[in-house]
């Protein structure tokens, strides 16, 4: 009997015991810096003569790791390993995959502490951040396993005499997952285990700039009993082996999350046949965000601060799901922004690896320039009125930076930055800020600081957004209680941790014989 499932719980670090465990695990994660990694395809290692180098974002002069990176011939291999495993994975039962994934999640409750290290190095996450994203990976392994087996139900049909029926979900094939850095073992987890719990069989291309954990997981999954074949990893660059991949005629599905530009290209690729393909790709693609947070005169000021503050620039504002946007009513625009400044302002800008860090390195060079190019475009379009300028030089630092008296059509209103950068926008009353809030192209979070009950209700209905908050902040969906997914071009709302989820990756088979 599997019991009901729950959220895992997160490690206290104000438990001294647990302040020091982590800076023991982190130490001893030290001392295997700079290891190289495989490909596995198959279930058998594969290297190759390319590297992937992975770098700490807070401190360049670290080594993580170098991971072998695959090119178009190991992208063959691995989807001719898939569809040799397809056959049998497929045919097991769904009480036997779900099986697989609990172990995985055991065992990666187990090692909580040491994944939670390798983000820390690796992502530039935060201890509470990282534990939060491997507790996420545990949770969808435990979710998925228990919805595989209910999908694995008869479907009820209206009965008709003189035949007997039955319909039931079928797994779609070999598909393509692609996920992005920023959760770099929950969304990589996720996106691999929920087709895999279903019955496909997967090539997993993990995002380049966190590989090595890309590798911790292989590992997990290699201890657990994975089959060959089952899942396939392949590091490599997104527009050689992920074009290649896309456009396969064998691949029947892709499961993409990342930005707009390169999930609207892989749904583009996707949807043009090749010689010898036989079904129209499924394509999931979760993208970007332009997130907002409205706070109007009745709220809690205190409070609507403190959430735009946290979901700003947790994680350095590297969240889909990131506050980028705080809408306030004229009403309370200065107090408002008054409590925005002194609570950014007091954040604790530094290395992850340190108790207590609240914001630590960007997590490359290419997202380090693109931000501050950013910032200097906010210059001229608002009034910075706390950081502005790059960090400390060891890694790729940026102030938490908040620029006020930004116009809704501004580029940093509408255009995702994905970095430590919130713009403030006055509005003329409620109505105008939900109207500025829904102005983007996306609709992924938003959150509402308000005590009006006709105002919130309003919003429930009119604020278009996959996810959306009431006097909380707009970051931190947990699994099975917010379901994840994003409306208009922030995706195909797949809606992660839900019910719906594995349908993604299923088609149901109608049988039915007359008596
Ligand atoms: P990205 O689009 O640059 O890369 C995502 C993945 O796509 C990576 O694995 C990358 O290697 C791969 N890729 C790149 N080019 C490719 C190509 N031509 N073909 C196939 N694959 C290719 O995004 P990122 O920088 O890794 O992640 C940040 C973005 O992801 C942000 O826009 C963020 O909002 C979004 N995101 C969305 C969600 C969500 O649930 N909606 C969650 C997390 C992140
Ligand atoms: N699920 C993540 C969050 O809600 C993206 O922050």
């Amino acid at each position: 009997m599997v019991p009901e499932f729950r959220n895992d719980p997160m490690i206290d670090f104000s438990v001294p015991e647990n302040r020091r465990a982590m800076e023991e695990t982190l130490a001893r994660v030290r001392g295997e810096l700079g290891r190289e990694y495989p490909l596995v395809i198959g279930g058998q290692k594969v290297w190759t003569g390319g590297r992937i180098r992975s770098i700490n974002p807070s401190n360049n002069r670290e080594l993580v790791g170098l991971v072998a990176k695959a090119t178009a011939r190991e992208a063959e291999q691995a989807l001719e390993a898939a569809w040799d495993a397809f056959p049998q994975w497929s045919a097991m039962t769904a009480p036997a995959r779900a099986r697989l994934l609990f172990k995985a999640a055991a065992i990666m409750r187990r090692r909580k502490m040491e994944l939670s290290a390798w983000e820390v190095v690796e992502a530039g996450k935060t201890w509470d951040e990282a534990v939060g994203d491997v507790n996420e990976a545990i949770d969808f392994m435990e979710y998925y396993g228990r919805e595989a087996i209910r999908l694995a139900e008869p479907h009820e049909l209206t009965p008709f005499p003189g035949e007997e029926t039955e319909a039931f979900w079928i797994p779609l094939g070999v598909g393509v997952i692609i996920p992005p850095w920023n959760f770099p073992l929950a969304i990589l987890t996720g996106m691999t285990t929920g087709p895999v719990a279903a019955g496909n069989t997967v090539i997993l291309k993990p995002a380049s700039a966190t590989p090595v954990i890309g590798a911790k997981f292989m590992e997990v999954m290699e201890e657990a009993g994975l089959p060959p074949g089952v899942i396939n990893f392949l590091p490599g660059s997104g527009g050689e082996i992920g074009d290649f991949l896309v456009s396969h005629p064998r691949t029947r599905f892709i499961s993409f999350t990342g930005s707009m530009e390169v999930g609207l290209r892989i749904n583009q690729l996707a949807a043009e046949p090749h010689e010898g393909q036989i079904w129209v790709k499924r394509v999931v693609a979760e993208m970007g965000g332009k997130d907002a947070i409205v706070v109007d005169e009745t709220a809690d000021l205190d409070a609507a601060a403190e959430g735009i503050v946290a979901s700003a620039f947790g994680y350095q504002g590297q969240k889909c799901s990131a506050c980028s946007r705080a809408i306030l009513v004229d009403a309370v625009y200065d107090q408002v922004l008054a409590k925005i400044v002194e609570r950014t302002r007091a954040l604790r800008v530094g290395d992850p690896a340190a108790a207590g860090t609240q914001v630590a390195a960007v997590i490359d060079q290419a997202a380090y320039e693109k931000i501050l190019s950013y910032i200097e475009i906010g210059k001229q379009e608002g009034r910075v009125v706390a950081g502005g300028e790059k960090g400390d030089e060891t890694g790729f630092f940026i102030q938490p930076t908040v620029i006020a008296d930004v116009n809704p059509n501004a580029r940093i209103a509408q255009e995702e930055i994905f970095g430590p950068v919130l713009a403030v926008i006055r509005a003329r009353d409620y109505d105008d800020a939900l109207r500025i809030a829904n102005g983007t192209m996306y609709g992924l979070t938003g959150s509402v600081y308000s005590r009006d009950r006709v105002r919130l209700e309003r919003a429930r209905r009119e604020f278009h957004v996959g996810n959306l908050y009431f006097n909380r902040k707009c970051t931190g969906s947990l699994v099975g209680v917010h379901p994840f997914g994003g409306f208009n071009m922030s995706g195909t709302d797949a809606k992660t941790g839900s019910h719906e989820y594995l349908l993604n990756f299923l088609q149901a088979k109608a049988v039915s014989e007359k008596l």
